[in-house]
């Protein structure tokens, strides 16, 4: 990852998760990038200036004026080719939701010309508060870039999400946006699906399955690596994705997820179905806790919507649909009538009986079928370089349907 030459403004404001903020500076500089940092009154009571400065090998710079000083907050804004805000509290993100400036970070905050990039930290229950949510899709809908929270340990001793990104992805996210060749998904839109579904049977239980989502997330961050911009629809999972260009919406059962997805799919160039949805939910969705009964209980359950078919009967000659098949036995011929039946440009199949690959593994082992041609087996691989060999494809794919 590089950011050689890059000015980058660090504001670093009052959170535990400011402790992190040196090693970050370290890695900015190590990718090649020139950093300023700044801190509010808060920030310093979490990590010294003093390693800020160490590590940035500048000063670091707290206020508007130093006694005699005044610092040209507006020079600042105009040198930068991109503010990071890490870790912004609840507290900054307020300002900068309502344009307040009672600091040097708000102050540069309003003077940036530049891409700006907020990588909240919070307790978990702080991050879930509306005004708190509400105050993150208003600083979006500036244009600002939020990096998500990551879901973890927090200071609290509570376990959820709220943590700041970890630095090395802070750093990926920025290389990611800075890094303009190679982009041929420019100006197109894609559609993801990934992760399990829940199919609730009363308050406490559902139907899901083992899905960590891994593989989708890899295919929505390649696809915006090369450009696209993704909307990324995914199940109940801990993981998330870390790109820029990547919208994620979360849901819980196969009926959320198909309408998210038609929705989405109307603009979009490529869609792929990499979510593990289940076939079947209970028919009945108790409002009260099933009590436990004497011998067997028995379920009803009722057939789900198949998005990947649903999808395949309104898809446009524009449109590149991918499906992913997941076999145990006659895997070929079971991924070719998935292929055929539902309308798909392209299935990729895992096979449970190959090692490394499918659920939770770091690695997969994928062949890719086509309506038309031999399949194509790909090796073993990490889940990161499988869904760039699937993205590659399907740009053939496109350029085939191109020139036809
Ligand atoms: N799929 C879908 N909607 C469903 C079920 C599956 O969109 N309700 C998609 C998956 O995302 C995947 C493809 O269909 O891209 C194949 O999923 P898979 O589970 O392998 O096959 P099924 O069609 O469910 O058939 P079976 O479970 O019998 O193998």
């Amino acid at each position: 990852m590089s950011l050689q030459g890059k000015k980058i403004v660090l504001a670093v404001t009052g959170s535990i998760a400011a402790y992190k903020t040196p090693h970050f500076v370290r890695l900015l500089v190590k990718a090649g990038a020139h950093v300023r940092v700044l801190v509010t009154d808060a920030a310093a009571q979490f990590v010294s200036p003093l390693s800020l400065a160490t590590v940035s090998k500048h000063p670091v710079l707290a206020n508007v004026n130093d006694g005699a000083t005044w610092n040209n907050h507006v020079e600042m804004g105009l040198w930068a080719d991109a503010m990071i805000i890490a870790p912004c509290s609840a507290n900054t993100l307020g300002k900068l939701a309502n344009g307040l400036c009672d600091n040097l970070v708000c102050a540069v905050y309003l003077s940036a010309r530049c891409p700006v990039f907020i990588a909240p930290a919070m307790d978990e229950d702080m991050w879930l508060h509306p005004s708190v949510q509400a105050n993150i899709s208003k600083v979006r809908s500036f244009g600002n870039n939020i990096i998500p929270v990551a879901h973890g340990e927090l200071a609290s001793g509570l376990v959820g999400d709220g943590r700041m990104a970890e630095p090395e992805d802070m750093v990926t996210h920025l290389s990611v946006f800075f890094s303009e060749a190679g982009k041929p998904l420019k100006g197109m839109n894609a559609l993801v699906t990934a992760g399990p579904t829940y199919e609730r049977l009363d308050p406490v239980r559902f139907i899901g399955n083992f899905s960590t989502g891994k593989m989708g997330i890899a295919i929505a961050e390649a696809l915006a690596n090369k450009g696209a911009q993704v909307t990324l629809v995914l199940g109940p999972t801990h993981e998330h994705a870390i790109y820029p260009g990547i919208n994620t919406i979360s849901v819980e059962s196969a009926q959320e997820m198909y309408e998210a997805c038609i929705t989405a799919f109307d603009s979009a160039q490529i869609a792929v179905l990499a979510a593990a949805v289940a076939d079947y939910r209970p028919k009945e969705q108790a409002k009260e806790k099933i009590k436990k009964k004497e011998n067997e209980l028995t379920l009803e359950l009722a057939k789900t919507t198949d998005i990947l078919a649903g999808l395949g009967k309104i898809k446009k000659p524009w449109q590149t649909l991918v499906g992913f098949a997941l076999e145990t036995t006659d895997e070929l011929e079971n991924a070719r009538k998935k292929l055929k039946e539902k309308n798909a440009d392209m299935i990729a199949l895992n096979s449970l009986n190959d090692a490394g690959a499918g659920f939770g593994h770091e690695t997969n082992k994928i062949t890719l079928l086509t309506q038309e041609g031999a399949p194509i087996a790909l090796p073993l691989q990490s889940k990161k370089d499988a869904a760039t060999a699937i993205v590659d494809h399907i740009l053939e794919l496109q350029h085939a349907q191109k020139i036809s």
